[in-house]
């Protein structure tokens, strides 16, 4: 991020401040941002939940949560705590509005905020159109900001930053940005996507089109297939009432996989406006070839985690969890196999994977290359020598970082080649703290920068690529569901989408390289 960036003084309003996002990962992000000194000044956090647990009792918990932050001190965390607002409320109960308003209107001027508001949504899907709408007729929204364009720079904003999920299918989503679009102008709104607030998503910018290295060989001439997987090793974690209804399709592919597929996939925009950006990461998504509803098993492969071990910890079933309906449905596991049907890559396959209780938490891009057109390096006996193909490795993370792998001469007569390595490490080159994703996102919603939020149009085509495949997921529950054990790297059944190659796995299988279907 820029250092020299600074935002407007201004009041932040979580709803469902007392949710698991608020304490593990936003209060983090804005103490992350308060110690770096990149908070706006003055500044303050208003949260809101129906819980009574008053100012006091919202800071304990939030310092419960931040005490494991790297850099955590209690001076610093003293002076950052004064910052932390709580009000009990309901945004659902339109009746409450007036109160709520009053709390946030009071705190603006007591903490000399001035009428600058960043809604943060972190809510459960089904009351959103709700709030935003109490919102909208809660006078909150300055009336007649979206005509005074002109004075625009000169006047209060009221931004809003929409969590994930963004609907449950593209008619749901639609929907939803109807919705924010009666009360919000486009501008304002800031749909998140943590992923995009990502070090290495962004790097992965600057390495594309800041290098003239790389670009040429960005295509279709070179690239033979371009994988992306998002590996966890966690479970639902007492989250099996939201994951029941969602599923890994819709809670990691088509929000962040499909995103970062966009960041791999695009045309370099003519400059690093938002509007540029977002224009061509939604070109790529739009020329994402439609799957045929009838030939679904083709393209995506599910399942469920079974039981296993991860490291030395014993694993339970996806079906034990607890909140998980005992004959549940809904897939821990999801791999998609998708065309993009431009010049560029036309004939490419991208494939994207993603599944929880894995063997490793890892979040990997892997582009692998196509063969030299002429072979000429042979054993005694006249047999090729092996060729694995060249592989650019972008770590997301964890040990962020990219590698290339390239075939080598091993010292001594004779000719014999291995592969090698060149590494890049984020840390040994750059040191220092790689920033929290969430800490980005709020600083730029803050200074009103929109290049890594989504717009609306984005998120309806990746609706639109995902659901044939939901479709028919749900119109045949169990057919092709299949058990993988926890711990591993999925269903094996996953192997089945590559016509040429394999899943790229760190652990073995790195040297098998198919050929033909
Ligand atoms: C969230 C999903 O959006 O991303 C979670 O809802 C998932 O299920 C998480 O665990 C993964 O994020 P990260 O940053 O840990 O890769």
């Amino acid at each position: 991020m820029d250092d020299n960036r600074k935002a407007e003084p201004c009041l932040l309003v979580i709803f469902g401040a007392s949710g698991d996002l608020t304490k593990r990962k936003l209060v983090p992000a804005l103490y992350e941002l308060y110690r770096g000194g990149f908070l706006p000044e003055p500044f303050a956090m208003l949260g809101i939940s129906r819980s009574d647990i008053g100012d006091e009792g919202f800071r304990r918990k939030m310092k419960e949560s931040c005490q494991g932050v790297e850099g955590f001190s209690e001076a610093s965390w003293g002076d950052f705590e004064g910052k932390l607002f709580y009000h009990a409320g309901d945004a659902t109960d339109y009746e409450q509005m007036p109160s709520i308003r009053e709390r946030i209107q009071a705190l603006s001027k007591e903490q000399a905020t001035g009428d600058n508001l960043l809604f943060y949504l972190s809510l459960a899907p089904q009351i959103y159109e709700k709030v935003i709408t109490n919102l909208g007729m809660s006078g909150m929204i300055l009336e007649g900001k979206r005509w005074c364009s002109l004075q625009r720079d000169a006047m209060p904003w009221q931004r809003v930053i929409v969590e994930k999920p963004f609907g449950h299918d593209l008619e749901s989503a639609a929907h939803l940005n109807r919705v924010l679009g009666r009360t919000f102008d486009d501008e304002s709104i800031y749909r998140i996507d943590h992923y995009l607030g990502k070090e290495t998503i962004q790097n992965l910018m600057v390495f594309r089109f800041a290098n003239a290295i790389f670009e040429p060989l960005w295509n279709r001439q070179y690239v033979d297939n371009v994988q992306i997987t998002a590996a966890e090793t966690v479970g639902v974690e007492g989250r099996g009432g939201y994951y029941e209804q969602s599923g890994a399709m819709r809670d990691m592919i088509q929000s962040h996989l499909l995103q970062v597929m966009a960041t791999v996939a695009m045309e370099a925009p003519n400059s690093f406006a938002a509007s540029e950006l977002r224009n061509e990461q939604r070109k790529v998504l739009e020329a994402i070839g439609p799957i045929d509803p009838d030939r679904v098993s083709e393209h995506a492969v599910r399942g469920q985690y079974g039981r296993g071990k991860i490291g030395d910890e014993e694993r339970i079933a996806y079906l034990d969890e607890e909140g998980v309906a005992a004959d549940s449905n809904t897939e821990t596991y999801a791999a998609l196999r998708v065309t993009v049907d431009n010049w560029r890559w036309q004939g490419v396959p991208f494939y994207l994977r993603t599944g929880k209780s894995m063997q490793r938490k890892l979040t990997q891009i892997v582009i692998y290359f196509k063969e030299t057109p002429h072979f000429i390096f042979k054993h005694h006996d006249g047999k090729a020598m092996d060729r694995p193909p060249n592989r650019l490795v972008i770590n997301v993370q964890p040990d962020e970082g990219i590698s290339m792998r390239f075939e080598g001469k091993v010292p001594g007569q004779g000719m014999r080649m291995k592969s090698a390595v060149m590494d890049f490490d984020y840390t040994s080159q750059f040191g220092g703290e790689i920033p929290e994703a969430y800490s980005h996102l709020l600083l730029d919603a803050m200074l009103g920068d929109q290049s890594l939020f989504k717009d609306r149009h984005e998120i309806e085509a990746a609706w639109r690529i995902v659901m044939p495949v939901l479709r028919h997921w749900e119109n045949n529950p169990r057919h092709n569901m299949y058990t993988y054990p926890s711990g591993s790297w999925g269903p094996e059944e996953a192997e089945a989408l590559f016509r040429r190659g394999h899943w790229h796995n760190p652990e073995g299988q790195i040297t098998r390289w198919r050929k033909d279907a």
